[in-house]
C-alpha cells in the first residue's frame, strides 16, 4: 500500500481526466496490464477501492498515472484531486501482458476501445523499449473519446475508429479494413466486454495469438470477496483480479 501525492490533474475532456501521481521512495516494478486499487476518500458510497490500469509509469519522473473515465460516484471524486493531494493504492495488483522476446520479429497489433485504451500506452512503451514497433487499433464513440493519441504515436503507428466517423474509419475495430490488408502474430487487447470477445473470435479465426484484460467489476482486488469470477473454457471459475486481468484467449470461454 502506497501514498502517492498528486503532481498533476489535466481534464482531457469532460468526461475523462489524466491523475500523474508521484512517490516520495521508488515506484515498485510495474508490468503493462497490471492494474491499481485506488482508495477514494470522502464519499460513504464509495468505501470499495476502484480498480484502474496502470496507464503509463515515467520512471525519470518517478509517476504513476491513470486515465480515468468519470461513470460514477467513485470516478467522478477521483476526478476532484487537486495537486498536492495523497491517494493511497493497492499496487501493483493483477498479472500483466506476456511481452515477446527481444529479436523475435513479431507483428504486434494492440487493440483497444474507450477508456480501455489505457493500459495499451504502457504496454507500447514497454514494447518499444523492447526493440518493437507495435500497431495500435483504438476505437471510441467519437473523436473526442480518442485520448493521449500523441503519446500513442511516440511508440508505434495509429489506426482510428470511431462510431460516428468523426475521426478514422467509421464503426468498430473489428471492421477496420487494417485487418484485411496486413498480418499480425500477436493482439492485445482491453475495451468493453463485446469488443473483446468479437477481437478474439477474429484473431482466433485467424490463428493469431491474443491476451484480452478484463474490466470485470471488482470489489476487494485481491482474490477474497469472489465479486469479479470469469468462467474458463475448462468450467473452472477464476478471480479475474488474481488470475487475471490478462489472460489468453484461449482459455476463456467466449468461443465456445
Ligand atoms: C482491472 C480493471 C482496470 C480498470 N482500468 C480502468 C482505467 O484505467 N480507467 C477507468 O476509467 N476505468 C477503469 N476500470 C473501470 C473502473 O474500475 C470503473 O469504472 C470504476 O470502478 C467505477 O467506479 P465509480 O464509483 O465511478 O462508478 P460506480 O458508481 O461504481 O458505477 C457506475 C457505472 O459504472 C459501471 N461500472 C462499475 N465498475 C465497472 C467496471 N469495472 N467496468 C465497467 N463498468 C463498470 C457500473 O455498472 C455503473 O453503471 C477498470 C476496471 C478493472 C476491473
Ligand atoms: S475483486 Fe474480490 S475476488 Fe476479485
Amino acid at each position: 500500500m502506497l501514498d502517492l501525492k498528486v503532481v498533476a490533474n489535466e481534464r482531457l475532456h469532460p468526461n475523462y481526466c489524466l491523475l500523474k501521481l508521484a512517490g516520495e521512495e521508488p515506484l515498485p516494478e510495474m508490468r503493462p496490464g497490471q492494474f491499481v486499487q485506488v482508495r477514494v476518500e470522502g464519499s460513504s458510497a464509495t468505501f470499495l477501492r476502484r480498480p484502474i490500469s496502470i496507464h503509463y509509469v515515467d520512471k525519470g519522473r518517478n509517476e504513476l498515472w491513470l486515465l480515468i473515465q468519470l461513470v460514477g460516484d467513485g470516478t467522478r471524486r477521483l476526478a476532484e484531486a487537486r495537486v498536492g493531494d495523497l491517494l493511497n493504492l493497492l499496487l501493483p495488483l493483477g498479472n500483466g501482458f506476456t511481452l515477446p522476446e527481444e529479436g523475435d520479429m513479431r507483428e504486434l497489433l494492440l487493440i483497444g476501445g474507450g477508456v480501455g485504451t489505457a493500459p495499451l500506452l504502457y504496454l507500447g512503451a514497454c514494447l518499444k523499449a523492447k526493440g518493437f514497433r507495435p500497431t495500435f487499433l483504438l476505437g471510441a464513440r467519437s473523436e473526442g473519446d480518442l485520448l493521449q493519441l500523441a503519446f500513442f504515436r511516440q511508440y508505434g503507428e495509429v489506426y482510428l475508429t470511431t462510431e460516428d466517423g468523426s475521426v478514422g474509419e467509421r464503426g468498430y475495430v473489428t471492421n477496420h479494413s487494417l485487418l484485411s490488408e496486413k498480418h499480425f502474430d500477436q493482439i492485445y487487447t482491453c475495451g468493453p466486454k463485446p469488443m473483446m470477445v468479437s477481437v478474439a473470435r477474429y484473431a482466433s479465426a485467424h490463428g493469431i495469438a491474443c491476451e484480452a484484460s478484463l474490466e470485470n467489476t471488482m470489489a476487494c482486488g485481491i482474490g477474497a470477496c469472489l465479486c469479479c469470477v470469469e468462467k474458463l473454457k475448462d468450467e473452472h471459475h477464476v478471480c479475474v483480479c488474481t488470475e487475471g486481468p490478462v489472460f489468453n484467449i484461449e482459455k476463456l470461454s467466449w468461443l465456445n
